[in-house]
């Protein structure tokens, strides 16, 4: 009869071999494995109460038309439709936004191209030091989340507005610095437009430091062989102020709306902007952080980049709470204040869907 110990499964050992690996989940997939390994098998509970909610597919997140936004009738319609999609999806996608095309293709190609290079070069930047300034892994959470996604990322840390490229990967370098680049100036308008849409001067959102430094993290999602065991990315709302997100046509990503997911369409020269925790408690709960993930799929790779605004180095040391001017008599604070370190170390210490650190912080 064999002893418990032999056929109990071992988890930790089964994380360890494979985070050894360094070749992430692409790593597995190119073995040709056909069955997923356990640890990326979501809990039963979970896919069950997606049973439940796979819902309405007609109805989409807000698109909005940046074109003619020095138009001042034109801006005002712009400003209304942010601050509606701010305060009812917490998420929009946007187009005609200024930045070339040719430059959102070569950053999705640029993501491609480091994770189908050689895995020796890939190798070299496998890491969990969150103190590094670039990692490559797979799973930030992976030894403390409940179940492993089906998803391979490259992180770029930075609190400034101009990162020092020198320690990006070859293959990434130009693509991700242009990107930066034109990311900066959308970023700068978007924030203008946010702050109208709260009823403040445009101008109140960047000068506190909101729209300088992001972490630009690519994501890659290789094809999974049993897409409906797992996820690409676990149910989450972003911690950082705001974020934007580019997508390659592979659909995957979904927003929570009623208890129900709704796809978020890949849609060619599109960005898809979302409000993070930190400008729900600036806004006092006017603009909404909503979850989303990713779902598994048979067909991929899916690739997005995330640009993560998360506040200024400047930032991290001073008192964080809602902008006083939102505040009255008729509208009290929701939150207390906070030192922004303390909250981000708190983020990057918990797996992706444990308690959300803005939950610490309501009054
Ligand atoms: C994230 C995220 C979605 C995607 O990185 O926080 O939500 O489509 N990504 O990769
Ligand atoms: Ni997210």
């Amino acid at each position: 009869m064999a002893s418990i110990t032999s056929v109990s499964y071992d988890r930790t050992k089964e994380l360890k071999q494979f985070d050894d690996t360094k070749a992430g989940v692409k790593g597995l997939v190119d073995t040709g494995i056909l069955n997923i390994p356990k640890f990326f098998i979501r809990p039963a509970e979970d896919l069950a109460a997606d049973e439940l909610n796979s819902g309405h597919k007609n109805v989409e997140v807000p698109i909005l038309d940046l074109s003619n936004i020095g138009y001042s009738i034109r801006r005002q319609e712009i400003v209304n439709e942010i601050r509606n999609a701010s305060e009812e999806w917490g998420f929009f996608q946007v187009i005609n936004h200024g930045i070339p095309l040719s430059v959102l293709d070569e950053m999705i190609e640029a993501t491609r191209l480091f994770n189908e290079q050689d895995l020796e070069l890939k190798m070299e930047l496998y890491s969990r030091d969150g103190a590094k300034k670039v990692i490559f892994n797979s799973n930030s959470d992976l030894y403390t989340a409940q179940s492993a996604d089906w998803r391979d990322s490259l992180r770029l840390t930075s609190f400034e507005s101009n990162p020092d490229s020198s320690y990006l990967p070859p293959v990434y370098r130009e693509p991700t610095m242009e990107y930066n680049k034109h990311i900066n100036i959308l970023a700068k308008t978007l924030f203008e437009l946010l702050s109208e849409a709260l009823g403040l001067q445009l101008d109140h959102l960047s000068s506190m430091g909101c729209n300088k430094g992001c972490s630009i993290v690519s994501h890659y999602y290789p094809p999974c062989p049993e897409p409906e065991l797992t996820l690409g990315l676990r149910k989450h709302a972003d911690a950082g102020i705001m974020a934007l997100l580019l997508q390659n046509h592979v659909t995957g990503l979904q927003v929570l709306q009623d208890d129900q997911w709704f796809d978020v369409h890949p849609i060619q020269g599109g960005l898809v902007i979302n409000i993070g925790d930190l400008l729900q408690i600036l806004s006092n709960d006017k603009f909404k952080s909503v979850k989303h993930r990713v779902t598994a799929n048979h067909v991929g790779p899916r690739i997005s980049v995330v640009c993560f605004f998360s506040g200024h180095a400047d930032m991290l040391e001073e008192p964080f709470g809602t902008i006083k001017e939102l505040i009255s008599e008729t509208n009290p604070p929701r939150y207390k204040e906070f030192v922004l370190k303390e909250y981000i170390d708190k983020v990057l210490s918990s797996p992706i869907d444990s308690k959300p650190a803005i939950d610490y912080y309501k009054l």
